[in-house]
């Protein structure tokens, strides 16, 4: 029996909790195993929630005290308290799936490698671009593939806005639906000066390139000094502003980041992608413009990203349950005993 803890109530920790308890019968078919939901840490007890789970601590210490876990799903916001709590985890061998990108771009290599020595995974496929499993798709396919450049739509929040920009509909307005839709940061300047699709960019070298980009040498450029006139004046030409992030591999071992708005015209594979869509296009050897999208934000495509990256993990790795390891110790320990 697996035992599973969540960090984080918010959008994406219901959408996980919901996924978990929906395709229950499912995940447990397909990895063999069964599991329970220890406990879920959240900031403030006092808020009203849709469900009125008996697992809702609000402590670090409480959480740990329900432990130790397996998994952890890890969706919380900010940097400081989610690097202490998943760097905790994982040296303890708890794997830890995390939708936090900027956690995971700012110390993802940290975290990496503490996951590395105590043999555990951590796995952030839900950090990048919401339902779109690219993470993963660039460890298992595209193995002897030279991928020349990655060209991506990487932020539903701006191209939601951009989307309807190019409609007539105002900035602040289509910023508040964002909001309101759940795709958008908890401080959305994050979206719209272009961070998030910097922290995507930087993983999605990390996956294609096994490079960790420090995030300021990505040049950046956000959406908030784009005016109505340039995203409908693109539309009549029959083009699209997009904030695209872009990676280029030059050859000599050195990838280069960066998030900019771009003009998109027609007959681009990133043209089709619009409003929370987000869309990533591979360009390399024997390749050309293999677009991969999908909704790139909300609940129900980043808690599936989440639970694929669970369900990933627990097929390709020799995993064994802390509870089957511990009850082996034990046993070991018995035999020991007998024998002496
Ligand atoms: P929300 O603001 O909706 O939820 C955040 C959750 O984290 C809340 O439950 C909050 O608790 C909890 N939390 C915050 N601080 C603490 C703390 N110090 N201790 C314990 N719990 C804490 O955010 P989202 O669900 O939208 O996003 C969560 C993470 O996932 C972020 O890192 C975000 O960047 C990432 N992400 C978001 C996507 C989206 O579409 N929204 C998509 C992909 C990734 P409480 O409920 O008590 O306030
Ligand atoms: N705020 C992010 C976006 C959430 O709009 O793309 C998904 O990572």
């Amino acid at each position: 029996m697996l035992k599973i803890g969540l960090i984080g109530f918010g959008t994406v920790g219901t959408g996980i909790y919901e996924r978990l308890i929906r395709t229950r019968g499912d995940i447990e078919k397909v990895t063999g195993q069964s599991f329970t939901i220890e406990a879920i840490l959240i900031k403030d007890k006092l808020k009203k929630r849709r469900y009125p789970t008996e697992q809702f601590v609000s402590s670090w210490e409480e959480f740990k005290s329900c432990g130790p876990y397996d998994f952890v799903f890890e969706a919380m916001n900010g940097i400081d308290l989610a690097k202490m709590y998943t760097g905790e985890l994982l040296s303890e061998g708890t794997t830890v799936i995390s939708a936090n990108k900027k956690l995971v771009a700012t110390h993802g290599q940290m975290l990496d490698q503490i996951a590395k020595e105590a043999g555990v995974y951590y796995g952030w496929d839900a950090a990048v671009c919401g339902v779109i499993p690219i993470v993963n798709s660039l460890k298992s396919v595209f193995l002897t593939t030279e991928i020349y450049a990655i060209t991506g739509v990487l932020n539903g929040t701006t191209n939601y806005i951009l989307t309807k920009m190019a409609t007539g509909q105002t900035y602040e307005d289509s910023l508040q639906e964002a909001r309101l839709l759940g795709y958008a940061e908890e401080d959305p300047t994050d979206d719209v000066d272009g961070w998030d699709a910097v922290y995507k960019t930087c993983l999605l070298a990390k996956s294609c390139y096994n490079k960790w980009l420090n995030i300021e040498d990505v040049k950046r450029s956000g959406i908030s000094q784009v005016e109505a006139w340039h995203a409908s004046g693109a539309k009549e030409f029959g083009w699209s502003l997009k904030l695209v992030g872009e990676l280029v591999y030059d050859g000599e071992d050195c990838v280069k980041g960066s998030v900019q708005p771009t003009i998109i015209v027609n007959d681009h594979v990133l043209s089709t992608v619009d409003g929370v869509m987000n869309g990533i296009c591979l360009d390399g050897e024997a390749i050309d413009q293999i677009l991969i999208a999908g909704a790139g934000a909300g609940k129900a495509p980043t808690a599936n990203s989440a639970v694929e990256d669970f369900v990933f993990h627990q097929q390709h790795h020799l995993f064994k349950p802390k509870s089957s390891l511990r009850k082996k110790e034990e046993l070991d320990k018995q035999t020991i005993g007998k024998e002496l």
